[in-house]
């Protein structure tokens, strides 16, 4: 389907699209394989789409959530990406707990964690070794640097082709993130990119030849479907 990318007025119809295209990709999910597997991003500007989720009225039970990177921190910590999501959406719907699946930061081994949680994806998908499972949709960021989920510029993270999680670095702090082969079989990649400071970056991620090892999210190609949700700050046009 190739790369579709959308400029809004602002952060508001940056968010306001991106729930119209989430409710839209998980009533498809649900109508084509009975339920919806759904990635989430960190950081701070997906907060508010959260919150506008949780507003919704949604089959719950068919919902399963998880996420495409987590700081090697407790879900109570103010850092955590798990604890955000929760916080803005997951504790305000009859979501099952089942249905939620957290990247484990508990053991003090993020490589231990990693492993651990990507045993966890084989078993929820049913994939054998070797095999990429394809979630219905995963929400990203980008960072002022070209970084997406938690795959930074530079960083051995970035050419892991044999596992579906890793571990990541930003500034020698690890953090459990997808890999680019499990981000890249998704049926349905979303971008959420606001503000100005992002702006130089995206020039370079959007430029017809570029380093990805310097712009990670350059590395984005999914199979399926990828949109580009800006605001007129970010827009490098
Ligand atoms: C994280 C995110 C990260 C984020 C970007 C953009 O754990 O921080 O997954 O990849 O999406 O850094 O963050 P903002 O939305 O806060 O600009």
């Amino acid at each position: 389907m190739g790369k579709q990318v959308e400029v809004l007025p602002d952060k508001a119809g940056v968010l306001a699209r991106g729930l119209e295209l989430v409710m839209a990709k998980i009533a498809s999910s649900v109508e084509e394989s009975g339920r919806c597997t759904i990635a989430l991003a960190g950081g701070s500007t997906p907060k508010n789409l959260y919150e506008a989720i949780a507003a919704q009225s949604l089959p719950w039970d068919k919902i399963h959530v998880f996420w495409g990177d987590e700081r090697y921190v407790g879900p109570k910590h103010p850092d955590s990406n798990q604890g955000m999501a929760r916080q803005a959406w997951l504790d305000r719907v009859p979501i099952p707990e089942a249905n939620i699946h957290p990247m484990p930061t508990g053991s003090g081994e993020p490589a231990v964690d990693a492993q651990t949680h990507e045993l966890e994806l084989k078993q929820f998908f049913g994939v054998a070794d070797g095999e990429v499972p394809a979630f219905d949709i995963i929400l990203l960021g980008m960072g002022d640097d070209g970084h997406t989920a938690s795959l930074f510029p530079h960083t051995a993270a970035l050419s892991v082709s044999d596992r579906l999680i890793t571990v990541g670095s930003k500034d020698n702090q690890p953090r459990l993130t997808f890999t680019v082969p499990l981000i890249n079989r998704a049926k349905c990649v979303i971008f959420l990119v606001t503000g100005a400071g992002k702006r130089p970056a995206l020039t370079q991620v959007f430029a017809p030849d570029g380093d990805p090892q310097t712009y990670p999210s350059r590395l984005i190609q999914p199979i399926g479907e990828l949109w580009w949700l800006l605001d007129q700050e970010a827009n490098p046009v």
